[in-house]
């Protein structure tokens, strides 16, 4: 009886040891840059996943189960939070009842992509989607110690917008371009760090941008706890919050609120 109720229990710690590891580890080895053919975002961590094989590495026709699984399995991303970016993501396909996404349909202006990226010029001057390493040189600027915190991220961000506004006679930010930007601030160091004190390593930051790579080799691993919709609102009403003169408070109330509504 007793070496039963062991045996049980034994089986039964085996099975949920692998029900809670019932993932995919592969492609955290496996890397290679986009060839000929294949398309890629002006999204960083899309194209990283891309580049890993999470997500398919020709960024071609990415179903719903594609990008849930691929944000959960990298990344530790909640399946609400993966569906709910996979819809914004299906607005972007020109094609009518579309079902899948490709990567460079994220490109198409002012559907989700916007002016004053982080690493990516305005679409008035061309090129809206690559990696361009003078501008990412002015947002890192802002990240002056070797751990990014909230206040260093948000003044990063306002730079690139005062920048644009400055430079670009076609500046916008429409209403979900403003919500995507503080939320691609708030991501960074949602999925890179640490959402409790909102500090990430900068190398770690730096390293996914330049090299469209996940920084395993640098000491990143996919965080423990599960990622929410709520702990991205809330990290990007940080970066809001912590925006100084950059929009007034009741614009940044209605952004966060509106986020969460369309979430
Ligand atoms: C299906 C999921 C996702 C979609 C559809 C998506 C879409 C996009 C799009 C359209 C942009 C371009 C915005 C611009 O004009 O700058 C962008 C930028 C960005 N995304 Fe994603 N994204 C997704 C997931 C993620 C995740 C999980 C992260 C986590 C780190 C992330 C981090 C970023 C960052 C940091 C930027 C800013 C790049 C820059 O300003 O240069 N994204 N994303
Ligand atoms: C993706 O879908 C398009 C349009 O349906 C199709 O023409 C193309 O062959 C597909 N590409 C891949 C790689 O499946
Ligand atoms: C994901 O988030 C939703 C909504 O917040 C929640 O109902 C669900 O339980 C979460 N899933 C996991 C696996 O934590
Ligand atoms: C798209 O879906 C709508 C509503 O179901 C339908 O009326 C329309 O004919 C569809 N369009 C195409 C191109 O399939
Ligand atoms: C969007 O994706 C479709 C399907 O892969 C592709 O045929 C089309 O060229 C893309 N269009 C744009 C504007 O990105
Ligand atoms: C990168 O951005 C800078 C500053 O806006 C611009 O002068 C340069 O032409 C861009 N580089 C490329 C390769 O597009
Ligand atoms: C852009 O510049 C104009 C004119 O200097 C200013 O009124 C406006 O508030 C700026 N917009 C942002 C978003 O900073
Ligand atoms: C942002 O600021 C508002 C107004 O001061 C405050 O009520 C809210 O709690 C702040 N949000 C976060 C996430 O700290």
């Amino acid at each position: 009886m007793k070496l039963n109720v062991l045996c049980i229990a034994t089986a039964l710690a085996q099975a949920f040891a692998r029900a809670s590891d019932d993932w995919d580890h592969s492609h955290f080895f496996t890397w290679s840059p986009p060839g000929p053919g294949d398309v890629r975002a002006p999204c960083p961590m899309l194209n990283t996943l891309a580049n890993h094989g999470f997500l398919p590495h020709n960024g071609q026709n990415i179903t719903e189960f594609d990008t849930i699984n691929a944000l959960y399995t990298a990344l530790n991303v909640n399946q609400t939070l993966g569906e709910f970016l996979f819809k914004a993501a299906l607005t972007t396909n020109p094609t009518p009842n579309a079902t899948t996404f490709s990567l460079d349909n994220l490109s198409r202006h002012n559907i989700l992509e916007h002016d004053a990226s982080l690493s990516r010029g305005d679409f008035f001057f061309g090129d809206d989607h690559t990696f361009n390493q003078t501008i990412f040189d002015q947002t890192r600027s802002y990240w002056t110690a070797p751990v990014v915190d909230v206040q260093m991220a948000a003044n990063a961000r306002l730079a690139r917008v005062h920048t644009s506004n400055a430079t670009n006679p076609t500046f916008t930010l429409t209403t979900t371009g403003r919500e995507f930007s503080f939320g691609e601030s708030a991501a960074y160091i949602l999925v890179l760090g640490d959402r409790v004190t909102g500090t990430v390593t900068r190398s770690w930051v730096e390293y996914l941008f330049e090299h469209e790579r996940l920084p395993l080799q640098l000491g990143w691993q996919r965080r423990r706890e599960i990622i929410s919709t709520s702990d991205l609102v809330t990290l990007l009403e940080r970066v809001a919050n912590d925006t100084v003169g950059g929009f007034s408070e009741a614009d940044v109330k209605i952004s966060a609120r509106d986020f969460h509504a369309g979430i």
